[in-house]
């Protein structure tokens, strides 16, 4: 079975706006979209979608990291499910890696983020979680974080050329 969304793309003011914190985690409609999300992000292959991205203005995210022909060496993580996730940075270095999202299809961006950081949030069931996060996957918690507060990658490049079309990009950073 093949879950189809409506994913928001940029421009749509939704994906602007500072998401609300989840206060009720037995809620059902919570319960049933994480499970629509989970099943949308793995048939699909995705690495992560942000609830503001199907118009849903809740602080959670789902996301997994995956080795990729451009990561080869990322490690990596079994999906996740991440409901009210603040981010601490463990140092101040940032390193630049390519991002891609559901909101902005077919484009491609360079985009600085920490390398190493430590997430506090709560899973499903409400239980707290705390972890670290380095390299890909500390970029793809940021990535999908940024969405619960109305960020979107262009928001954070350095400079307007990190970002293009994928193909054109590809060519040319190679
Ligand atoms: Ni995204």
């Amino acid at each position: 079975m093949t879950t189809e969304l409506q994913i928001l793309r940029m421009g749509d003011v939704r994906l602007y706006q500072v998401a609300k914190p989840v206060t009720d985690f037995n809620d059902q409609q919570l319960q049933d979209t994480l499970d629509m999300l989970i099943e949308f992000v793995r048939d699909k292959g995705y690495s992560g979608i942000a609830a503001p991205q199907i118009g849903i203005s809740q602080r959670f995210v789902i996301y997994c990291v995956k080795p990729s022909a451009r990561y080869p060496d990322a490690e990596p993580q079994p999906l996740t499910v991440l409901i009210n996730p603040i981010i601490t940075p463990l140092s101040d270095t940032q390193v630049l890696s390519y991002e891609s999202c559901l909101s902005l299809p077919g484009l491609l961006g360079k985009v600085p983020r920490y390398q190493h950081i430590r997430v506090n949030a709560f899973d499903r069931h409400g239980q707290a979680l705390e972890f670290t996060a380095q390299d890909r996957h500390a970029m793809v918690v940021q990535h999908e974080i940024d969405h619960l507060d109305g960020i979107l990658y262009p928001a954070r490049l350095k400079q307007s050329q990190d970002m293009g079309f994928i193909e054109e990009m590809l060519t040319q950073n190679c």
